[in-house]
């Protein structure tokens, strides 16, 4: 059992808090936002993540997760603290540190004996020993500490799974003896570690987010050729996925990338390349086409309800940036629903747990209680986000309640053969549709 402290109690901190006291830690886990932690005292997530809140609540009545607003009360017996405070994208796309910062001042004015500061924000190459520096600098006494980079690599709606199966753990520090702790507190997880320097972790979390990135914006760019030439991108996926070096994952076509990690991350990096002098086209083309996929949903929607939106009723099936989550931070939904709203379309959206904050946000779009209402009077339907539960729609039902049965599924969730058969008119990303008689054919 350790002593563990985690700072901040957003996605990451409190996925991490959570496992490393379902793991038999002792964790507090501290958050300047009282109401927040007022919530957590009380038992209640403030954020969705399937099975979190049930692991909260069994932690906390084993004695082992707590929540404080207070760092002196965290750091008290704590040998470790976690960094997991958010790093928004600046102006410039550049990662915002001014909640870093002021964790690092709290940790050193409240610290007052030996301290392993471990980053888990994903913060620009360098900030390990900027952050250092912050503890030094604000330090009333020197005391003892060492700061270590442990960049998280789960993911939203599975952030659990993915903390306790970890492909890998990277630890790097200046200090080998901090590391070399900080890995041993991931020794129950069974998982390979790599221990590196400070900046080589640093840049192994950029690198990994941009390649994954890189991999959807490419079979992006596939999937828009393969529509000229008469392919099927998921095929296309499948037949390049069964090789190893190549890997079947992220290779899912679609409307490209959103949340809270891809887009700010790719950004910071090319930001960084390009502050030290580097010209990042790569990255440059990726942030790109991810932006394209988002017109091409509108041109599709234009395209099939007789060239003008102006006045047309189109129907958004799901808003949150990926299914199993609540979160709408960057989602194509939100920006398609935008960009259908300048063109004067009047956007309906459903989604499953994500309508509140999609209303909060854009407070023109309408909601509905369920798909059937949404169908009602739509000239257009879009699947932005694949929740299962629009998979298994009684299609026949909707078409029968829309005015035009137009329906541009953003992430091929459908058959095109069957959606032809039901007489919908349907696009795919990077799907066409061809007749068995062979006759190419997307209307
Ligand atoms: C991502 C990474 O997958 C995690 O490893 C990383 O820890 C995390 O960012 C982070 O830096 O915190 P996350 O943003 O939760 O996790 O979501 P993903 O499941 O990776 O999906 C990101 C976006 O890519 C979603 O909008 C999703 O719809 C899209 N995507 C994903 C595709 O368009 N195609 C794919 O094949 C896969």
């Amino acid at each position: 059992m350790r002593n563990i402290a985690v700072a901040g109690t957003g996605y990451v901190g409190l996925s991490t808090g959570t496992c490393f006291a379902d793991m038999g830690n002792r964790v507090t886990c501290i958050d300047i936002s009282e109401e927040k932690i007022n919530m957590l005292n009380q038992g209640e997530s403030p954020i969705y993540e399937p099975g979190l809140s049930e692991m909260i609540t069994r932690n906390v009545r084993g004695g082992r997760l707590h929540f404080t607003t207070s760092y002196e009360e965290a750091l008290e017996d704590a040998e470790f603290i976690f960094i997991c405070v958010g790093t928004p994208s600046g102006v410039d796309g550049e990662a915002d540190l001014q909640y870093v910062r002021m964790a690092a001042e709290s940790v050193a004015k409240s610290m007052n004996h030996p301290l392993i500061v471990i980053n888990k924000s994903t913060v620009p190459v360098g900030t390990g020993d900027w952050v250092a520096d912050i503890i030094k600098r604000s330090q009333p006494e020197p005391v003892e500490f060492a700061v270590v980079s442990c960049p998280e690599f789960t993911r939203e709606g599975s952030a659990l799974h993915d903390f306790m199966n970890p492909d890998r753990v990277v630890v790097g520090s200046r200090n080998k003896e901090a590391a070399e702790k900080v890995a041993q507190l991931h020794l129950p997880l069974r998982a390979r570690i790599v221990i590196t320097d400070l900046r080589t972790a640093e840049m192994i979390k950029y690198a990994s987010n941009a390649f994954l990135a890189t991999k959807i914006s490419f079979i992006n760019e596939i999937a828009v050729i393969c529509e000229k030439l008469g392919a099927d991108v998921e095929e296309v996926a499948m037949g390049m996925g069964f090789d190893r070096r190549i890997g079947g994952q992220f290779l899912n076509a679609g409307l490209g990338y959103g949340g809270s990690c891809f887009p700010k991350d790719v950004k910071a990096l090319a930001h960084m390349a390009l502050v030290h002098g580097s010209h990042p086209s790569l990255l440059r083309a990726v942030i790109d086409i991810n932006r394209d996929m988002r017109r091409w949903a509108v041109f599709n929607i234009r395209d099939m309800v007789g060239g003008k939106l102006d006045g047309k009723r189109v129907g958004v099936l799901g808003l949150a940036f990926k299914p199993n989550t609540d979160d709408i931070r960057e989602s194509p939904a939100l920006e398609i629903t935008r960009m259908l709203q300048n063109e004067g379309a009047l956007v309906t959206g459903y989604d499953p747990v994500a309508m509140k904050g999609a209303g909060k946000s854009n407070p023109e779009l309408r909601l509905a209680e369920d798909p059937y209402e949404l169908a009602e009077g739509a000239d257009a339907l879009i699947v932005c986000t694949e929740w299962n539960e629009f998979k298994q729609l009684d299609l026949t039902r909707i078409k029968s309640l829309m005015v035009q049965p137009v329906l541009v599924d953003g992430r091929n969730i459908y058959d095109p053969t069957i959606m032809h058969e039901l007489g919908f008119r349907y696009r795919a990303v990077g799907r066409t549709y061809s007749e068995p008689n062979g006759n190419g054919n997307d209307q």
